[in-house]
Order: C-alpha cells, then structure tokens, then sequence
C-alpha cells in the first residue's frame, strides 16, 4: 500500500508521446503514484523525463511488457487501478524491415499486459470496479483514404496495410475482445501524427529539423503528395487525461488535430521556421530536398474526424499548427545537445548500464 490516491501504469513512459503523458499526469494529479514502465528500446530514452524523476509520485521500472510476472507482481505492490499503454514499436519503416519485432511487441506484448490485468484485477476484492485499461493506438487501421475530403471516423472498417499498422490493428482487436469476453473496463483511442520534443529522429518532423541544421539532404518519399493529420504532441497528452477520467468504458474515440497537411507543404513549412531560426536567408534550405524512392505500401491520406471526442468530451486541440510547428523547430535548436546524444545511441549505454539489474 502506499499514501497516493491512485497508482496508474503508464507504458511506454520514455518514450516521445509516453514522456509527455506522464509529465502531464504528475503535473495535473500531485495525489497519484504515475509508474512508468519501460523496457527502454533504442525509442526509450529516461533523459525525456530528467525534469521530473525526482517528483515523489513517479516511479520508473525498467520492464518488457512481455513480462507477465514482473508486471503482475508491480500490479499488486502498488495496487494498480489504471493502465496507459503506449508501449509499442512505433516507426513504420521498420516495421517494413523487421514485422517480427512489431509482432512480438505492439501484439503479443498488449496480450501478455492484458492478461497481467485481468489476472490481478479479477482477483482483487472488487473485481473490475474502479480499473481501466487504456489502450493508444492510431489512425493508420483504418488504411489509407483518397483526396475526396472523406474521414476516418470510430465506425470505419479497419484495413490496416503497413506491418505496423496491422500490429496496432491487432492489439486493438486484443483489447476489445478482453472487454467483450471477461469485462475487463477498456477504452481505446486512435490518434493522429504527433508533433513536438522529445520525438525520435527517425521520424519526418525531427529527422529533416536536425537534417537542415547539418545541411544533410532531406529526403521525401514519392512526390511528397501524401497527406497527414498533425497534432502537437501535448494536446494528445491532455486528451488522453481527459479520455482517462471521462470517457465512456467500452468506447472508442478518436483524436486528431483538424490539420492535414501534404507532406512536401509541411516540410517547406518547416524549412521557412527552421531558416529562420537559424539565421539563415529564407529558402536558404530549400535546395536540400530530395525526391527518394517511395515508402512500400506507402498510405495516401490519413484524415481524422474528431467530432465524437469534441462532443461529448469537449476536446479540442489548444494549440495552432503554426505556433506548434514554431515551439517545436525552438526546442530541437536549443537542444542540440539532446539530439546529439540520441542520433549518437550516447543515451542507450548511459540509462541501460544504470537499470541493467532491473
Ligand atoms: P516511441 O517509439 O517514441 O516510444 C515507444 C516506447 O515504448 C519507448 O520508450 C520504448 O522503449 C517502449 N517500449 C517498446 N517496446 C517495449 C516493450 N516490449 N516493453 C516495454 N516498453 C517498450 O513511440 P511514440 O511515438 O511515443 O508512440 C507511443 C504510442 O502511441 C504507440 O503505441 C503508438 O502506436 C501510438 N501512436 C503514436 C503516434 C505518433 O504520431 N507517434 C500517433 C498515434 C498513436
Ligand atoms: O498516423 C499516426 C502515425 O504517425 C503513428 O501511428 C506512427 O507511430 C508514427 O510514426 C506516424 O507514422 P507516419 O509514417 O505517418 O510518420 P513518419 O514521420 O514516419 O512519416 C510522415 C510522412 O512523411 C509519411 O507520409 C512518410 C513521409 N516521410 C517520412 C520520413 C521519415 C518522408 O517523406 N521522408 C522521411 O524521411
């Protein structure tokens, strides 16, 4: 037992979207215990969080999610009522290269954290009463759509097309059929691109950022015609507190930034800041872009329509893309230093020798 009001797991804590969602939770609830548990990949980086390790209710623990016991046993140490998972192999590039990894993880590894929770909550005197599991995932299940304006809503058939996103896919029919078959309370969310610190340089926004600093090449798939939905990563961490506390067991909700963008419009929007910011005459980067062999299966357009989350939540994202795209060019210039050491791997041998017996 301890003195908190509340323990909640947060998967996947060192992670870009995990380490906004567990700096928000210990800032906005002082009466939780917020534990981060992570097996710390090359995405998970405990430096996202150096700002608030030392806060009485957070606690890390270095944990693969595949790890039925470990995760049971912290369940019932610190009596655990709610479960964030954002854990996962995120990238789809990868998940071109290795599906193995992305099934081992994002499927097996939700399945194996399901079935820690409803093993220790079923038991527990009041059963389900009280819990939730919370499961992040993502737009690209429902596949990919055409420039006709149409959106993916809550009802729209998945079809996943990427490795990636069929493991999301998967995970996300796991944690329907645990709420359907044995009641466990669950909700899941399906989210757009995130933006903003702390992402990983592998994908596009901090990629070409760090690119156009080093005068590096930046390299479009395709034509640079497909269109994503851009929310700033800390509107996703407020609507997942929100969603949290407020929504409706058994639901789904998507959330999205009302803000598609074609890729090539994004990237010389993000080379006119960039410029900018580093003093350089406006274009100046406009001669790094190049054209490179389309993404396989690459999807056309994702679009989210966000109405449910607006109506009955009152979610709506806080911040402009502009001003987004700005804060966010601002963060990765004044840490370089943080971009150095990821790109490098400097990170990976300082944190794992540190929670090697973990
Ligand atoms: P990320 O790759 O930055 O972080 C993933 C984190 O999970 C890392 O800290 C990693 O160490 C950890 N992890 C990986 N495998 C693990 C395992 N087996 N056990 C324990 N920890 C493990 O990912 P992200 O971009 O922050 O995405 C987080 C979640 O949000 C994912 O589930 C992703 O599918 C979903 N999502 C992401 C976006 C986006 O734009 N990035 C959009 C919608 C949904
Ligand atoms: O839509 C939500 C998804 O957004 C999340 O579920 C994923 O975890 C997250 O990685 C992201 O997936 P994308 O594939 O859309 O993100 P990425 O940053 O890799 O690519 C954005 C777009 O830019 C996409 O159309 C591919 C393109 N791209 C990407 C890279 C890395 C390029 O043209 N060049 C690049 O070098």
């Amino acid at each position: 037992m301890n003195n908190f009001k509340r323990s909640i797991i947060v998967t996947g804590g060192a992670g870009f979207i995990g380490s906004h969602v567990v700096r928000h939770l210990i800032k906005h609830h002082p009466d939780y215990l917020i534990i981060n548990v992570d097996k710390l990949t090359y995405a998970g980086n405990l430096e996202n969080l150096k700002d608030i390790e030392n806060e009485p209710g957070y606690l890390f623990r270095r944990i693969d999610i595949c790890d039925h016991q470990a995760i049971m046993r912290l369940m019932t140490d610190y009596n655990v009522t709610g479960i964030i998972h954002l854990a996962a192999e995120s990238h789809v590039d990868r998940s071109i290269e290795d599906p193995f990894t992305f099934a081992r993880t994002n499927v097996l590894g939700t399945l194996s954290l399901l079935q820690s929770a409803r093993n220790v909550w079923e038991q527990s005197p009041e059963g389900y009463d009280g819990k939730l599991f919370y499961h992040i995932s993502t737009d690209e299940v429902y596949g990919a759509l055409d420039f006709d304006g149409s959106l993916f809503t809550e009802s729209t058939p998945y079809a996943p097309h990427s490795p990636y996103s069929a493991s999301k896919a998967s995970s996300d029919h796991f944690v329907r059929a645990f709420h359907d078959t044995y009641g466990m309370p669950c909700i899941i969310t399906n989210c757009s691109n995130n933006y903003g610190p702390y992402q990983f340089p592998e994908k596009l926004i901090p990629l070409f950022i760090n690119n156009i600093c080093h005068n590096r090449s930046l390299p479009v798939y395709g034509e640079g015609l497909n269109v994503r939905d851009w929310l700033y990563v800390e509107d996703h961490a407020a609507a997942i507190d929100l969603i949290f506390h407020k929504g409706t067991v058994g639901e789904t909700y998507n959330i999205g930034g009302f803000n598609e963008k074609k890729n090539i419009d994004l990237v010389h929007a993000l080379i006119k800041v960039t410029d900018r910011l580093l003093g350089r005459p406006e274009g100046a980067s406009i001669p790094l872009i190049t054209y490179v062999s389309d993404r396989k299966g690459h999807d056309l357009r994702y679009a989210i329509d966000a109405s449910k989350l607006q109506r009955e939540l009152g979610w709506t994202p806080s911040l402009q893309f502009e001003e987004g795209l700005e804060r966010t060019v601002r963060w990765y210039l004044d840490n370089r230093e943080w971009m150095e050491r990821v790109t490098t791997g400097e990170y990976e041998d300082y944190y794992k020798n540190m929670y090697a017996d973990r």
